[in-house]
This record gives C-alpha cells, sequence and structure tokens, in this order.
C-alpha cells in the first residue's frame, strides 16, 4: 500500500495504472466499519482503490469541532493496510487549499436540495463538502465512488452535482452500519459518554417505529408527534436538543406530507448531545 501527501505523488502514482478501473472513497479518517464497508465494495467492484482522508476545513463552521476532529492516522493506514487499499491519499490542507480559504472558487449546491435539513442548521457546509469532493474528483479521476446513506442530504447533493457538472464518475450509495443497539457508526461518536450513547441508541429506535407506523396507515404528522413524544423528549431538553426530525421525499427532498407508495420517502433526525451533533435517516 502507498501512502502519499501530495497530488504531485498522486499524478505519479495513476500514470501507472493505464486505463484499470479505480474506486475511489474519500473519508476524514478516523476509520470505523461504516468507512470498511465502502472500502470493501470499492475492493470488489475495482482493480484500483484510492482512500483520501482529509478533515477538511471548508465544511466546518468556526463554532464547530475541526481542532478536536479525531486524527488516528497510523491505525487509519493500519486498517487501510488490512482491506487491501492500494493508495491512501492523505494531503495536508495547503496541498489541498495552496491559496488559503478565502481564495477559492466554490461549488453551489443545488438549493433545493441543501436548504433543508442539516444545510439550516450547517450553513456553508455543503459548500465545502462539495468543492473538497470536487477537487478530490478532479485529483482521483475514479471510475466509481463511495458514499454512505448515513449522510445522505450529502450523498444526493454529490450525486447531482456529479450529473449537473457531468462528470464521468459512477456514484455508489451504501447501506448505513450500525451498532448492536442501532446507533448508526460515526466518527463523532468517540466523544459519547456510554449513557449518551443510550441515548443516541434511541434515535435509530425512533425513526423505525415512525416508519413502521406510517406504513401501517398512520398520518405522518402523528407519527413523528409519537415518535418525538415517545422517544425524543423523555430524555429532557437539557441533554438532548432536537434539531429536526422530519418525513421528505428520499429522490428530491421534498416535505412529505401524506404516504403515497409510489413516492418513496425517508424520515430524517439530528440531534446535538452536548456538544456533539448526531444525524441518522431511515
Ligand atoms: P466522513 O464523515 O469521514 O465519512 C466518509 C464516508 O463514510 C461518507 O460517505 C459517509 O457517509 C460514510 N459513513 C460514515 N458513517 C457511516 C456508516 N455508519 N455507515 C455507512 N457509511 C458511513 O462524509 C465525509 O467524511 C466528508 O463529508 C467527505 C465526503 C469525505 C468530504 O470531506
Amino acid at each position: 500500500m502507498q501512502v502519499c501527501q501530495s497530488k504531485e505523488q498522486l499524478k505519479d502514482f495513476k500514470q501507472e495504472l493505464k486505463g484499470q478501473s479505480i474506486g475511489f472513497v474519500p473519508t476524514m479518517g478516523a476509520l470505523h466499519e461504516g468507512h470498511l464497508s465502502l472500502i470493501r465494495e470499492a475492493r470488489k467492484q475495482n482493480d484500483f482503490v484510492i482512500v483520501s482522508i482529509f478533515v477538511n476545513p471548508l465544511q466546518f463552521s468556526p463554532s464547530e469541532d475541526l481542532s478536536k476532529y479525531p486524527r488516528p492516522l497510523e491505525k487509519d493506514l493500519d486498517l487501510c493496510k488490512k482491506e487491501n487499499v492500494d493508495l491512501v491519499f492523505t494531503p495536508i490542507p495547503e496541498e489541498i487549499y495552496p491559496e488559503g480559504l478565502d481564495k477559492i472558487t466554490k461549488v453551489i449546491p443545488r438549493k433545493s436540495i441543501s436548504e433543508c435539513l442539516c444545510g439550516i442548521s450547517r450553513p456553508g457546509h455543503f459548500d465545502g463538502v462539495l468543492t473538497v469532493v470536487l477537487k478530490l474528483f478532479n485529483l482521483v479521476q475514479p471510475h466509481r465512488a463511495y458514499f454512505g446513506l448515513k449522510d445522505y442530504q450529502q450523498f444526493l447533493l454529490i450525486k447531482r452535482m456529479v450529473e449537473d457538472f457531468n462528470l464521468n464518475i459512477e456514484i455508489i450509495g451504501m447501506p448505513i452500519i450500525r451498532e448492536l443497539s442501532g446507533l448508526a457508526l460515526s466518527s463523532r461518536n468517540q466523544y459519547l459518554t456510554e449513557n449518551k450513547k443510550q441515548i443516541a441508541a434511541n434515535l435509530f429506535q425512533s425513526l423505525k417505529e415512525g416508519h413502521e407506523l406510517i406504513n401501517s396507515g398512520k398520518s405522518i404528522g402523528e407519527s413523528l408527534l409519537f415518535i418525538r413524544e415517545k422517544y425524543l423528549s423523555k430524555f429532557g431538553l437539557a441533554k438532548l436538543e432536537l434539531d429536526y426530525l422530519e418525513a421528505r421525499n428520499a429522490d428530491t427532498l421534498e416535505i412529505y406530507n401524506a404516504y403515497n407508495a409510489d413516492i418513496p420517502f425517508k424520515l430524517f433526525v439530528a440531534i446535538k448531545l452536548g456538544n456533539t451533533r448526531l444525524i441518522d435517516n431511515v
């Protein structure tokens, strides 16, 4: 497995590949089974697998956890090695943003998909995500790129960007990997105490129950109210701050008002537990 920090080294490596298929998994590191599931799928479907580890400053707001974001690079590299990754690209911010963050051209995400859910509470976040993903796509030039459906809004925005910019990359969405409790794996889970982890596990239970209620004919409004009361309020606002709990069209992210078997929907939730922000969807 090769590890490189510079665009030049990446270019040299790519020159040796000569038309073989490249699968790409962009990450911010602190790798867990969720990331590894993407890497394994990339390994199955491609001749070469490239993983990037880059904590992208452009997608964090000043009040967010950029400096505290976990960076266990050696452990991450070991995990990549075990999964037979061919190349890990670990640039420093200056390699990606040589002139700093202020002087760059940014991608504007599709408004209809970005101005809801996490786009409201994290203004500018998706501009930062799409900008870095586009830059990484141009450097790596993969045939396929793998994203988790846990960050569903991110996945949809990247898919649309690839269509809108006519990029010749297949975007593959992978199922959410969870702990036994149902808690979706996230690099941010390591900020949680055991007690908070138990509270967080209720997110998935609540979404699952909400989904079942809606599928069995209860109205969306009533179902959301029910799970909100049953699961999310019982811990008290001191511990848990609900950002959103919403049903939305799975393709357009428009608000989903009434159940229609022909139109797929998803339930989305985001909470803050202390300083840790967690999201999930079903
Ligand atoms: P990061 O949070 O490190 O996630 C990298 C990829 O792993 C994303 O596609 C994410 O959806 C996926 N992932 C995370 N947890 C998962 C889980 N429990 N099950 C399945 N997939 C999971 O998302 C980012 O980094 C960044 O925004 C990035 C796309 C790298 C751009 O900076």
